[in-house]
């Protein structure tokens, strides 16, 4: 069914929908039953749906500013709490070592106010774009209201469960309504491929799998890719699996990248991710479009792959599993950077790794270790940095408009030279 033919349906209330609407929940409750109403009709959903959880974006003061500060103490202010577990995506600053970190009094002072207003309202202050690395893992066809790109595609792509790219203020609302409107992503006809993708070129590393995803997010815009790699990852197995799977980095750049450089919130991969493999060529819409890639260098160019000088070197977007932090410690034992190195990951997921004795080599190198944020959305432009080594595909795109920094990308062991030498060495 087209778009089109639903606007105008009716929206399913039941008399809870109903109550919180009329206010009898509380005036903080109507706000976010208003707005979870409000776009279901304005999408032509036919009823809402319980998410088992949501990932709520527009955390970081850099983002959220004065007035998105207000809006959220006004909202905690109502009394109203959130009825599912909710989690936060990364703030403007390691929320225990911001000083470390060189953030101004003055915003470390606001983003706190921020994360204190979301804590009021019941939400989790666990700041990752990395949720199903730290126990937030959902099952299998599982509707959910996560607001960050590169969360929301893994859910839907690699874990097979259902949410739209919500906006920060509707993922909240959802968290407080304890639903979402079911349109889009949450419905089996969102889901089939717009566009088949037969990927011809080779595929060598997770920087590789970035540039096809960038590639891949220009052309499809925000429809539903479907790859057919010649080589690659193939049954991804249980869930518990693949969070343990070698090609857990490469699906995560691929996915942040689709998401970064055009709007992809799902995609598929033919034989490999869960619903590929059930509905087999049923995944394809029909009069999906078509395409080949054949060569990466274009997206390389694109994004930074010249050698060249850096002063800044990021790891960590998405956040870095415990996987890419063992190699990375690895890479660096007994070494020592000379540029700035910032290396950003979920709390829990660093703590494991220090219990592991993976950050002591990092931080013996002089790398910045980081939790709760990253450097798209800290305040960068006073630190003076000016070009920036990345492995990550999103964060090259973000690199130029959100830091004012020129990206040079490449894989990860090319990024921790280029941290000791001050440059990238040659693809
Ligand atoms: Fe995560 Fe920040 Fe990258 S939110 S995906 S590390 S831009």
């Amino acid at each position: 069914m087209e778009l089109s033919d639903r606007v105008g349906k009716e929206l399913a209330l039941d008399p809870d929908d109903r109550a919180c609407l009329a206010g009898e929940r509380g005036e903080g409750m109507r706000l976010a039953a208003q707005l979870v109403t409000a776009l279901g009709r304005i999408y032509g959903a036919e009823k809402l749906v319980p998410v088992a959880s949501v990932q709520v974006a527009g955390v970081s003061y850099r983002n959220l500013g004065a007035a998105g500060l207000e809006f959220l103490r006004d909202w905690a202010e109502t009394g109203a709490r959130v009825r599912v577990a909710a989690m936060l995506n990364p703030a403007g600053m390691d929320l225990v070592e911001w000083r470390r970190q060189g953030i101004p009094e003055e915003f470390g002072r606001q983003q706190m106010e921020v994360i204190d207003a979301y804590r009021r309202l019941g939400v989790a202050p666990a700041c990752t774009c990395t949720p199903y690395l730290v126990g937030n893992v959902p099952g299998y066809g599982q509707h959910l209201a996560w607001s960050e790109s590169s969360a929301v595609v893994f859910a839907n792509s690699i874990l097979g469960a259902r949410t739209n790219r919500e906006g920060g203020p509707s993922a909240l609302a959802a968290a407080i309504l304890g639903k979402t409107a079911c349109y889009g992503l949450h419905l089996d006809e969102g889901r089939r491929a717009t566009l088949v993708v037969d990927v011809n070129c080779s595929l060598r590393d997770p920087a590789d799998f970035g540039a096809l995803g960038y590639m891949v997010g220009r052309i499809a815009g925000d429809g539903v890719p479907l790859l057919r790699l010649r080589r690659g990852p193939e049954d991804l197995g249980t869930q518990a699996d693949l969070l343990r799977s070698p090609f857990l980095p490469h699906l995560k750049a691929l996915g942040a990248a689709m998401a970064a450089s055009g709007a992809v919130g799902l995609f598929h991969i033919a034989g490999v991710t869960p619903e590929a493999r059930e509905w087999g060529e049923d995944i394809i819409a029909p009069g999906a479009a078509r395409t080949t890639i054949e060569d990466l260098t274009p997206a390389l160019c694109e994004l930074g792959m010249a050698r060249g000088a850096v002063d800044m070197v990021s790891i960590g977007c998405p956040h870095a599993s415990l996987s890419e932090l063992a190699e990375a410690a690895e890479l660096l034992q007994g070494r020592r950077v000379t540029t700035a190195l910032w290396i950003t990951s979920a709390r829990a997921t660093l703590e494991e790794a220090r219990r592991q004795g993976m950050l002591e080599p990092l931080e013996r190198a002089g790398a910045k270790v980081m939790a709760d944020t990253c450097l798209v959305v800290a305040p960068v432009r006073h630190l003076g940095y000016h070009a920036v080594a990345t492995n990550s595909a999103k964060l090259a795109t973000y690199a130029p408009g959100h830091c004012g920094l020129a990206p040079r990308f490449g894989p990860l062991g090319a990024c921790l030279e280029a941290a000791v030498a001050g440059t990238m060495p040659d693809a």
